[in-house]
């Protein structure tokens, strides 16, 4: 039976995300917790979200800050307990605010219980959860990489064999060909949604599913079998499920098609592989070819009637307008076209925490000032191949550091309201100019920005609803409108440099008026637009 479309609540949300270690410490041991979270549910209410989407809090040894679970049916005491869980579960939703809990199903923590079991001995009955390859030491099983650097193989010499990890070596993969293994995750589903959680952001998903013979990790034969299983069952189908997948066009649909009992959405990161020519180093780019990617994708899930999420920022990437925009002297207005560009399409607003105040990337000179096992593997792996400024120069450009460093929410030196203690990784290194409390009382506030779209998204249907057309004419910016029943709203960005925009001929005075701008207009339809201006107008 599938749903109806009023019980579809995600249809209309905004999510937040919130990274737990570095969002507010309650207890000033430096890292963020539960309680944290819940003394900051009525600031986020404010903002107008509606959901968060809270990265990993189960029990957690922390090699990849919680993407490593030790126990799925626990929570990481550095993050409170249970009963905190709980609390927050309740907390927010007496303010209406639902709750999505990220699920990491392809691997495991190696200090999970079914893992020290599997180690044990090849006839334990743990021991097929996970992938093993007969072999030698010093030979690899085949020559595939893994994601943190290194080979994906790692030798136990108890047992002549090696264990698969797409990750770090501390995170050994799931075996799915085992239906005891898939009862498990189905179990770890139906645990959380018993204790009411809303929806589940699924951690790369479509490598759960492994195509060995052809040394690829994603996509593999039975994924869609497998996220069936999950997903499909009559208990959790209300539940609201975005998959992180690497996914082209005929992917997409055949995971979150209507009516496969699969998905309900997943992230599509063709945006954010943009400017680059691999993670640590900038390539040309023009913001042209992210409106390029937006408009393929907004006529694509309306074609095939799929959910589009509409993101810039989250924990694994440097922030967006660092890396595809300006945050130096233009950072306000480059932060608040962005949000209007991409909060007022149509889909799913995703934003990840501080992005709402104009967060920036950080520059520290030296690796200690680092703590992701990603960089930290980068760095080791180069630091004899490549000068160390270059290498530092890189890791300040591309490490997801950059995103996960404790929010500056005051003004307050040192700690900026994050802690009483000693925050466990260096604050922003901007804090001083990049805070929530500077941002709010400043003339150009991006918060006050952001809540002014979140809320013109909440009162237009058109927004939420409405059909997307692409009216962009020319260069360098981007001018859209969405409709429904005859109500249109039209919006017009314009990147990095001053520009005359060709406005449709509708858009005069007579026919529209102006939303939503940040600058302060002379003449509200007039072509001349500043570097990253935007306007949003609303057929009278
Ligand atoms: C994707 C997550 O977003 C990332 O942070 C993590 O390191 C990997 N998956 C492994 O779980």
């Amino acid at each position: 039976m599938s749903m109806g479309n009023k019980n579809k609540w995600w249809r209309n949300a905004v999510v937040y995300q919130i990274y737990p270690k570095s969002f507010q410490d309650s207890d000033g041991d430096g890292i963020g917790d539960i309680p944290g979270i819940i003394s900051r549910l009525d600031y986020l209410k404010k903002l107008g979200i509606d959901a968060i989407w809270l990265s990993p809090v189960y029990r957690s040894p922390q090699d990849d800050n919680g993407y490593d679970i030790s126990d799925y049916q626990d929570i990481e005491p550095m993050f409170g307990t249970m009963e905190d869980m709980e609390q927050l579960f309740a907390e927010a939703k007496k303010r209406g605010i639902r709750i999505m809990m990220d699920l990491v199903l392809n691997h495991t923590s190696d200090e999970h219980r079914w893992f020290l079991e599997a180690k044990k001995s090849k006839d334990n009955p743990y021991h097929d959860y996970y992938v093993w390859r007969d072999g030698e030491e010093g030979v690899y099983p085949n020559d595939m990489n893994s994601v943190f650097g290194g080979p994906a193989w790692e030798w136990v010499p108890e047992l002549g064999q090696y264990y698969f990890h797409q990750f770090s070596v501390k995170q050994p993969d799931l075996n799915w060909e085992n239906p005891k293994v898939r009862q498990e995750c189905c179990d770890i589903v139906d645990f959380w949604a018993d204790l009411g959680v809303d929806g589940f952001r699924c951690d790369v998903l479509d490598f759960i599913s492994k195509d060995f013979a052809n040394n690829k990790m994603n996509d593999g034969p039975r994924l869609h079998e497998y996220v069936k299983q999950l997903f499909g069952r009559e208990k959790v189908k209300h539940l609201f499920t975005v998959g992180e997948c690497q996914s082209d066009t005929e992917s997409i649909c055949s995971i979150c098609g209507k009516d496969r009992d699969e998905l309900k959405s997943v992230f599509q990161f063709e945006h954010i592989g943009l400017g680059r020519s691999d993670k640590y180093t900038p390539a040309p780019y023009s913001a042209s070819q992210i409106k390029d990617v937006l408009v393929k994708w907004q006529n694509f899930t309306a074609e095939h009637d799929l959910l589009y999420i509409l993101f810039t920022d989250n924990h694994d990437q440097p922030y967006f307008i660092s890396r595809l925009g300006n945050d130096k002297e233009l950072r306000y207005e480059c932060a608040t076209a962005y949000a209007g560009m991409f909060y007022l399409l149509k889909g799913i607003p995703f934003i990840y925490q501080g992005q709402e105040f104009g967060s920036a990337n950080s520059r520290y000179e030296d690796i200690d000032s680092f703590n992701d096992v990603e960089t930290v593997n980068y760095y080791r792996e180069n630091c004899d191949k490549k000068p160390h400024d270059a290498l530092i120069d890189e890791i300040n450009y591309g490490s997801r550091d950059n995103t996960r460093r404790p929010i500056a929410w005051t003004k307050e030196k040192p700690t900026r309201g994050f802690t009483s203690g000693t925050p466990w990784l260096k604050m922003p290194s901007r804090a001083e100019e990049i805070n929530l409390e500077a941002d709010k009382s400043a003339y150009k506030s991006i918060i006050g920005f952001y809540k002014k779209i979140l809320a013109l998204r909440k009162s237009s249907d058109v927004i939420k609803y409405g059909n997307f057309k692409d009216l962009t004419q020319g260069d360098d910016c981007f001018v859209f409108e969405r409709e429904k029943n005859g109500e249109k709203i039209i919006v017009a960005v314009n990147f990095e440099k001053a520009n005359s925009l060709k406005l449709p001929s509708c858009l005069t005075g007579e026919n529209f008026e102006l939303l939503l701008c940040n600058y302060d207009e002379k003449d509200d339809f007039a072509p001349d637009f500043a570097p990253y201006e935007i306007r949003v107008y609303h057929k009278r």
